[in-house]
């Protein structure tokens, strides 16, 4: 997920601040080789959400007669799957439309089209704005693409950004897209119903609904059939996962679909990602205690470490009852990882509020956290109310030391490793030596070891850890053991 370098590349990503890196929040091209027919360029950023979404939608075009091609230059429509998280991340998603558009104008006939949560955030300023963009589609709108594409190419601008109260495309298989063939995202709901007042969320992907249980489960057990050994629960907050199953009229609840997931195969790795402090249950840490192959590992994000900032934030706990809950996941779950995110320098926040935060990092024992610095989106619960008043240069100063602190609690957490040994799932080559495999712990930190003979990805391997560095864990291979 973060390929060798967990805490470093998580640190990397807070000071681009653009939430782009490595699969979580990489921007990323498809390509599948198909070059037959019209060829489509996809380019993802933001959240796991949206390159899943950027799956769908490949399957969607190639329903439709589309192949995905690496190639920008290959392509005759190209997309852009965009994030509007934080300001940063537009002004990238702008640089690069940029350079799309000089490209459409030296091949007329080009389709570029902006995908996700820049389109509904900017809807139709978008077409206005950046007037070579054709094409404007909000994440629940996908479905319409084919349609939108072919008035465009008529000469017709094209716009949906209507967001649904259902739309889950629960019967869609996403054509995977630069895959490792071992680990894969499935998207089990959409939407978000909290308004936490700095967050632009709601208002690009609308109101929180849940999957169709079975259709995950299918999800999952295709992924498994063709090889996949871990798959990732997505959701802006799993932990509010509920369907009520129409025939039955019985609810699925985030434990029990966690439950039926890793009862799949034994062999089937279970991670999940993004819990709510306030939503996730002593049911999800029991069943987590209960199944191995449920990974012990919670992204727990805290934003801030004072009362007072969560308040303000609308997060609706405090540190205390944060604190209640770390407590209480190191009681069920022991060996339990947990990685947070951290805004610094929110509306008013004081020096001493930002000590809190510095001090929950250490009590919490974060094993890495994404760490930013506010930025003011429009629109927002907190755009609307409180002053942007923490000057950047005091917020961008906060940041650096939230960093440096998590980069040694990482250090720490790493070190702690040494001679333990971990069952880990081998994902492929390590990035600096072909004569070495990356592959995750439960825990979620990517541990870099020699190769031996037979073994490729998707197997399973004991390794004990003998170096640590905060970014990386090093170790060799003490036991095979084969996914049966
Ligand atoms: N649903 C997830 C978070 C999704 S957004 C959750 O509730 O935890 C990912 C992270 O971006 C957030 O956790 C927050 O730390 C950060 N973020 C969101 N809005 C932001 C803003 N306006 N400025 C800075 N960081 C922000
Ligand atoms: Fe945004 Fe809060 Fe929803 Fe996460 S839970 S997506 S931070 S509103
Ligand atoms: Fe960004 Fe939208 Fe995800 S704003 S973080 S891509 S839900």
């Amino acid at each position: 997920m973060y390929d060798d370098n967990p805490t470093l590349a998580g640190i990397k990503k807070e000071i681009d601040e653009s939430r782009q890196g490595e699969a979580f929040y990489q921007d990323q091209q498809a390509g599948t080789g198909l070059d037959e027919g019209r060829l489509f360029y996809i380019e993802s950023y933001g959240c796991q959400m949206n390159f899943s979404d950027s799956e769908i939608v490949a399957s969607i075009l190639a329903e439709a007669g589309y192949n995905p091609t690496r190639e920008l230059e290959a392509a005759s429509l190209i997309l852009i799957n965009t994030c509007s998280i934080r300001e940063k991340a537009e002004e990238t998603v702008r640089k690069r439309l940029r350079l799309f558009n000089q490209l459409k104008r030296q091949r007329p006939g080009t389709l570029v089209g902006v995908l996700g949560c820049m389109a509904e955030r900017l809807k139709k300023k978008l077409l206005e704005e950046e007037k070579l963009v054709d094409l404007v589609i909000g994440p629940d709108a996908y479905r319409d693409l084919p349609a939108l594409i072919q008035n465009a190419e008529d000469g017709e601008k094209g716009i949906n950004v209507l967001l649904s109260r259902e739309e889950t495309y629960a019967d869609i298989s996403p054509l995977r897209l630069g895959s490792n063939g071992v680990t894969a995202f499935i998207s089990i709901m959409r939407g978000c119903d909290n308004m936490c007042s700095f967050c632009v969320v709601p208002f690009t992907r609308g109101r929180e609904r849940s999957r169709n249980a079975f259709s995950i489960l299918a999800e999952a057990q295709s992924l498994y059939d063709n090889g996949y050994r871990e798959v990732t629960l997505l959701g802006q907050n799993v932990d509010s996962y509920k369907w009520e199953n129409p025939e039955s009229g019985q609810a699925v609840t985030f434990a029990q679909l966690l439950v039926m997931v890793a009862q799949l195969d034994p062999n089937l790795r279970v991670r999940f990602s993004t819990s709510h402090p306030k939503d996730i249950t002593d049911e999800v840490l029991f069943a987590m205690s209960q199944y191995e192959n449920i990974c012990n590992y919670i992204h727990l994000p805290v934003q801030s470490g004072n009362s007072r900032i969560l308040e303000l934030m609308n997060r609706t706990y405090s540190r205390e009852w944060y604190m209640n809950k770390v407590r209480r996941i190191y009681e069920i779950i022991p060996d339990c990882a947990i990685s947070s995110d951290i805004i610094t320098g929110f509306c008013s926040e004081t020096e001493a509020e930002h000590q809190d935060t510095l001090s929950m990092i250490e009590f919490a024992n974060y094993s890495m956290s994404y760490m930013f610095f506010y930025s003011e989106r429009p629109g927002t619960l907190a755009a609307r109310k409180y002053p942007d008043d923490v000057p950047m240069k005091i917020k961008k100063r906060r940041l650096q030391e939230v960093i440096e602190l998590q980069t040694q609690v990482s250090y720490q957490h790493n070190l702690a490793d040494i001679g333990k040994t971990f069952q880990v799932l081998i994902e492929g080559d390590s990035k600096r030596s072909a004569e070495a495999f990356k592959g995750r712990n439960p825990q979620n930190k990517m541990i870099v070891f020699p190769k031996a003979d037979g073994l490729k990805p998707g197997d399973y391997v004991w390794v004990k850890i003998n170096e640590a560095t905060s970014a990386t864990l090093k170790g060799e291979i003490v036991e095979i053991n084969g996914d049966g």
